[in-house]
Order: structure tokens, then sequence, then C-alpha cells
């Protein structure tokens, strides 16, 4: 294929992508719709690892020009799927590119229909200031700069080769936005503030500074996460005495965590067998992993994660440990029913058992009745209101 070809191609590409968004409900303003088909996605992309459907360990297979075809290369490109760009934060050996297995995707082109829908979500205007947080490939950055003008657009990426590639990506396309490589958890308050924040990776509660860097009105969307699963997506309104105040918003959108609130390299040391109070539970580890109740979980145990192991009886337990602080929660089947082994400074299943009640009190809502209020002293998740049940998010 000649560039013009390739140009061609992609601009068809450009509009089914758009036509697809917007069938989702994802792409709803003509704004955006515009920038989704004047941006070219596979310049950001020219090189990237995706998803194979192989069963088992998550696998992903490299995806350049070269190796699958120009064409093909292309279509991925402008396919509704996240683009992995680096692993582990490690930049990836081009020279002989090999399929990827039980790897930490670290940085991505994020899935389309997820960025544009927080773009909408973001509701700008001609005139608004955006500072963004996870430059990435740039081409969130260049959706901006086409919307709002590259002028208005501030974006920070912490990794420094990543963010070499996206500048050199956006210059490419024109586009000279203020771009940072510094850590993005601090913002940039030399050029706020700000009338929007935008992240386009997990953060475990709302860095002081975005607020202090958002004017009053303004809004903050990002995603919350835990070191055991996303919490979503949230948009806070900054009031005028540096306080937020908002909502979870429809879906289960998942990010990257912010790379300086990653979990420790360690999970912690196994209870012994003889350590903490055992009791009958009537709930096994599928409350973890289902969608809402492991919502509810991970409000409970900010600062806990999980994996499954089997004994030398083949009998495979769940270890719940707190990283902070050694607490432990050890659930095993016992028949039709799991008993609970408990130990360190908290109970954790205790803690997870009350929440879950309070929640299924209240009717078992999806995590879009949940809101968060971040104040200079503390930040909580609450639901339904804010003065109901509510949780601490770690500060
Ligand atoms: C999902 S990718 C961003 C996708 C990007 N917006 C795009 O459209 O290509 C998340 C990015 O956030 C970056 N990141 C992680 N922690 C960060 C931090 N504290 N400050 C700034 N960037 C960070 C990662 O290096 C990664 O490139």
């Amino acid at each position: 294929m000649t560039d013009p070809d390739i140009d061609l191609a992609a601009a068809k590409l450009r509009q089914q992508l758009a036509d697809h968004l917007a069938a989702g409900g994802w792409l709803r303003s003509p704004t955006w719709r515009a920038a989704v088909e004047a941006i070219p996605r596979h310049v950001f992309v020219p090189r990237f690892y995706a998803e194979t459907d192989a069963p088992g360990l998550t696998t992903w297979k490299p995806v350049t020009p070269q190796l699958v075809g120009v064409d093909k290369w292309l279509r991925q490109a402008y396919a509704d799927e996240t683009l992995i760009t680096q692993f582990g934060g490690r930049e990836i050996d081009w020279a002989d590119p090999q399929p990827i297995s039980n790897a930490r995707p670290t940085s991505s082109s994020t899935l389309p229909a997820l960025v544009v829908r927080m773009l909408e979500d973001l509701d700008v205007n001609e005139d608004t200031t955006v500072l963004e947080i996870g430059t990435g490939t740039g081409y969130s950055t260049a959706l901006l700069c086409h919307r709002l003008g590259a002028h208005r657009v501030t974006s920070i990426e912490t990794d420094p080769a990543v963010a070499a590639r996206a500048r050199g990506h956006l210059a490419h396309c024109g586009y000279r936005p203020r771009l940072l490589t510094c850590d993005g958890l601090l913002g940039y308050p030399e050029a706020g503030p700000y009338d929007r924040v935008i992240a386009t990776m997990g953060v475990r509660s709302i860095p002081s500074a975005w607020i202090k860097q958002t004017r009053p009105g303004g809004l903050i969307v990002a995603t919350l996460r835990g070191w055991m699963r996303s919490l979503g997506l949230v948009r806070l309104t900054v009031d005028d005495n540096g306080t937020a105040q908002g909502h979870f918003l429809s879906g289960d959108p998942s990010f990257m965590i912010a790379r300086q609130q990653d979990a420790p390299e360690s999970l912690g040391m196994i209870p012994a067998p003889d350590e903490g109070e055992t009791r009958a539970t009537a709930h096994g580890p599928e409350l973890l992993t289902m969608a809402d109740s492991g919502f509810v979980a991970q409000l409970a145990m900010p600062n806990a994660r999980f994996f499954s192991m089997p004994a030398d009886d083949g009998t495979v337990s769940t270890y719940v440990l707190d990283a902070t602080n050694d607490a432990f929660a050890t659930l095993t089947p016992s028949g039709d029913e799991w008993t609970v082994r408990q130990g360190g400074p908290v109970n954790l299943w205790d803690d997870v058992e009350r929440s879950l009640a309070l929640w299924q009190a209240a009717d078992s809502p999806a995590p879009s009745e949940f809101g968060v209020t971040v104040t200079p002293d503390a930040q909580r998740v609450w639901l339904g209101s804010s003065d109901g049940p509510s949780w601490h998010l770690p500060g």
C-alpha cells in the first residue's frame, strides 16, 4: 500500500469506528465525532500488542505492518480495542517481538469506546482548558487538541520513553500541546487552574493537587481503583472551598493503576495454619470476583489482594491479605459451605460481610448509586446520599 492508499483506507476505517461508537451510545456529539473522524489513530500505534482469544492466561500478540501486513495492522489500529504499547514499565524489544503472556500492561492506546465516553462525560465547550493525566500514545491528547485547540490542552506522562513517542506522534499530526514528563498525581499548577481534569489511568483516591488545580465549578473525570479491581469512573464537581463531590458513572471501566500507586511487589506472608480464628461464612471467594459484590468488597478492604492456592490434599483455599497491616482472611470450602480463618489487627471478612449487608439492605444497587466526597481531610465513597453508609478511600 502506498501512503495515499493508507490515508484513504484509514479515513474510511475512522468513519466506521465513529459509526460503531455512535451506535454503542459512546459517541454522542457531532464535535467529538469530527475529532474521531479526523485523528489518525494508526499514527499513534505504529506497533502494538493485541490481546488474543487463546484460552488460559491472557496472551498478547505483536502487530506491526511488517509482521501482519499493512491492511491487517490498519484494521486493528481502528478496532474498538485497547492496544498495548508497554508491559511491566519496560520497553518492548521490537527487533524480535514475541507473544507475551501473564504480563502487566503499563501503557496503551485505551479502548476507543472508553476514551470517547470519558471525553463526552467531560462536558467541554470551545473555551475549556483541560489537564490530561496519562498521555500514553497521545491519541486521546490529539482528540482533545482537535476539539479545543492544542493551546488549551496540557498532558502529563510519567514514563519518559512513552512521553517522547507521544510528542512525536502529536507533532506528526501538527499538534503541540503542553506536554510534561513527570508524576501526573501532582498535576501542573503552572498552567492551571484548569476547567477540567481527565485521568486515563486509575487512582486509589483523587490526588489533592487535581482539586487544587481545578477551577471552582470545574469537573474531574477519573477512574478509581484498588489493588483487587477497578471501582469505576467518577465525575466530580469541584467546589470553591477545596472539596469535590460526584457520582460513579454507569459501566464497569478499568484502567491500569498510576505507577506511583501500584501494589507492593510482595503479596505478603501466607498465615501459618494455627493463626487466627475460624468460623463459618455464607460467602465464598466468588463474592470478590462478581461485578457488584466485588465493588463492595474493594470498598471494604481498600488495601487487600487475594489469590487461590491448593493445599497438599488438593483443597483450594483463597487467601485475602492486607498489604499494609498483615490482616488476613483465608476462605476454605467445607462441604457446600465455606469457613473463614481471620487474623491480624482487623477482621477483613467481618468488614466485607458488614459492607455486603448494608448494600443488600439497600437492594444491592449498581455502582452508579454510589458517590464520592473529597475534602482536604478525607475521601469517602457513600451509598445513596452523602449522609448514607460510607467507606474511606486510602489517603
Ligand atoms: C492507559 S494509558 C493512557 C492512554 C492514552 N490516554 C491514550 O489515548 O493512548 C495510561 C498511561 O498513564 C501513564 N501513567 C501512569 N501513572 C502516571 C502518573 N502518575 N502520571 C502520569 N502518567 C502516568 C502510563 O505510563 C500510561 O502511559
